[in-house]
């Protein structure tokens, strides 16, 4: 969308504003205290007893941001396994990155040093006694989730997980099941369940303050067009090429160019939809109350690396197959829809590889507002105009009210409040802003220690209002569920009806093999 920078920062000071008057607060980290933003805010102690003891399997790019994020209050990183020997070297050094420091740098040469190494999973897992070890985080690509998943809670090891949960429905169903089977904890790291600016909009949301909501609009656009530009298209650096194809192939990539880039293609990942749009479903499901999607449909297509002189000199020889345009509708059920069904809420999602004019976000439109959600970081809110009424739109600075029936609702300062206006409030949080990976893990950890081992009572995930996983097995499943069946919306050409038996762990149904999607 595009706003001047006067625009966004009165939206930044509107949504701070609605913030402070609503009952939730703490968007900066430098007020949480020695607990952790996390255990402030979403109300979890610190962690008492020893840190958690874990052993991290995948140390490429969310390996190490991981590393450098995780809370060593809450988290005691032992050992450390990856099938590349170039991102072995850089879970301990980084990489010049500031957001991918190294363990060096995080936690000190003599602590780092004591880090045990591993060459594959297993390996991990084979020295599970002697490291001590009681959990692991998964950062490995999307083909390889449920399998070593699977081995760790097979060794009573808990498990967070990189997201997506899965490379299909069944197996996401599966590691439930596991888990609970195993009685260990299964967390998905899609991090906007642990970020508190998310939280803060969606009390908004939740409290009414945009009104009705009946269209989102979310989109990571990026321009990978330029040659050498795609990132996710990696040629086996130098350090890594004493792998052979045989030797990865045992752990489920064909060859070591796709184990380096292992996101282009179907077998080891799940497009774009999995890679991006997962996370950005993820939210517009939140803000919409986490309600399961009723239908979706949607159109992918190699349009750029797939056409002859545009991406590919030769097209038949270009290794991607994965789509590099997708544009999906989803319809959600709104508040009324059990009473009427033409109370829908429209979510569109695309993401494309050829413009990147906008940056990535989550637009919600509601009748009385809008909320625009930017890269992560920053929450902008405006007021819609009302006729006759004061104003609003992108210049409008706001107040937030008590409205007659006890809950919020915005106001606009004065009649054509302009730029000049924006200089009353606060927006410094929106420089320190934590994505919540920290959270995550810390809460992860907390979780561990608590709950007296008793994960699943009556067989059952703890519920997020009990102090449960905020993504736990079944939450990330049904984000898995949406990701997997707008893939075969797009492949299928179709307008797919989700079923209740998709969203049921204990149930094997799958849209993957429903005779309603494949025919
Ligand atoms: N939450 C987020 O915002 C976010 C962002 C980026 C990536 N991710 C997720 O993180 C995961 C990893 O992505 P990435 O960008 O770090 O990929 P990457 O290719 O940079 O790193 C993956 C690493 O896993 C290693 N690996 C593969 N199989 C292994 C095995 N059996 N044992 C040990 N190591 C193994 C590879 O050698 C590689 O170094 C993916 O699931 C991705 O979707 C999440």
């Amino acid at each position: 969308m595009p706003l001047t920078p006067e625009q966004e920062q009165i939206g930044r000071k509107n949504f701070s504003d609605a913030v402070q008057v609503s009952r939730r607060d703490f968007l900066a980290g430098a007020t949480a205290g020695a607990a952790g933003l996390g255990a402030a805010y979403f109300g979890y102690q610190q962690l008492a007893g020893d840190p958690v003891r874990v052993g991290f399997i995948g140390t490429g790019d969310e390996g190490n941001i991981l590393i450098t994020q995780h809370p060593p209050k809450y988290m005691d990183i032992v050992a450390v396994a990856d099938l590349r020997p170039t991102n072995r070297q850089r879970a301990f050094a980084g990489d010049g990155n500031e957001h991918r420091v190294g363990l060096v740098e995080k936690l000190g040469a003599e602590k780092a040093a004591k880090i045990k190494v591993y060459d594959d999973h297993r390996a991990l897992l084979d020295a599970k006694d002697e490291l001590g070890l009681e959990a692991v985080v998964i950062a490995t690509p999307l083909v390889s989730h449920a399998p070593i998943a699977t081995d760790a809670m097979d060794a009573g090891l808990h498990v967070l997980c990189e997201k997506l949960m899965a490379h299909d429905s069944l197996q996401c169903k599966q590691m439930v099941r596991k888990a609970r089977d195993k009685n260990v904890l299964l967390a998905v790291g899609h991090q906007r369940h642990y970020s508190v600016l998310y939280d803060n909009a969606n009390s908004l949301v939740q409290d009414g303050l945009v009104g009705d909501i009946k269209y989102i609009r979310a989109q990571w656009h990026r321009n990978n067009s330029f040659p050498g530009s795609d990132q996710w298209y990696n040629k086996p650096p130098k350090g890594d090429q004493v792998l052979t194809d045989e030797y990865v192939q045992q752990f489920g990539y064909d060859s070591l160019e796709q184990l380096c880039s292992w996101r282009l293609f179907n077998a080891t990942g799940g497009g774009l939809m999995a890679e991006l749009g997962s996370h950005q479903m993820d939210a517009a499901s939140i803000f919409l109350g986490k309600v399961h999607p009723l239908a979706v449909q949607g159109y992918g297509g190699k349009n750029f690396y797939g056409v002859k002189g545009l991406g590919s000199k030769d097209k038949q020889n270009d290794p991607r197959d994965i789509y590099d345009h997708i544009y999906v509708t989803f319809e959600f059920p709104g508040p009324h829809y059990a009473e009427d069904d033409d109370d829908i809420c429209v979510v569109t999602y695309s993401s494309i590889n050829t413009n990147k004019f906008e940056p990535y976000g989550e637009l919600v439109y509601g009748s009385r507002g809008t909320l625009f959600m930017k890269t992560e970081k920053e929450a902008m809110l405006w007021k819609e105009e009302g006729r006759g009424s004061e104003g609003g739109g992108p210049d409008q600075r706001l107040w937030v009210v008590s409205g007659a029936s006890g809950g919020p609702v915005l106001e606009a300062y004065e009649t054509s409040s302009g730029p000049a206006k924006a200089a009353s409030g606060s927006d410094d949080w929106a420089e320190n802003v934590s994505r919540g990976y920290t959270e995550e893990m810390e809460h992860f950890c907390w979780a561990i220690r608590n709950f007296d081992g008793n994960y699943y009572p009556g067989g059952k995930e703890i519920p997020v209002s009990e102090g449960g996983l905020r993504c736990n097995g079944v939450i990330a499943m049904a984000d898995a569920v949406m990701a997997h069946t707008a893939n075969l919306a797009m492949l299928h050409k179709n307008r797919i009806v989700f079923k209740d038996e998709w969203f049921d762990p204990m149930s094997d149904a799958v849209p993957e093999t429903d005779s309603d999607v494949i025919g």
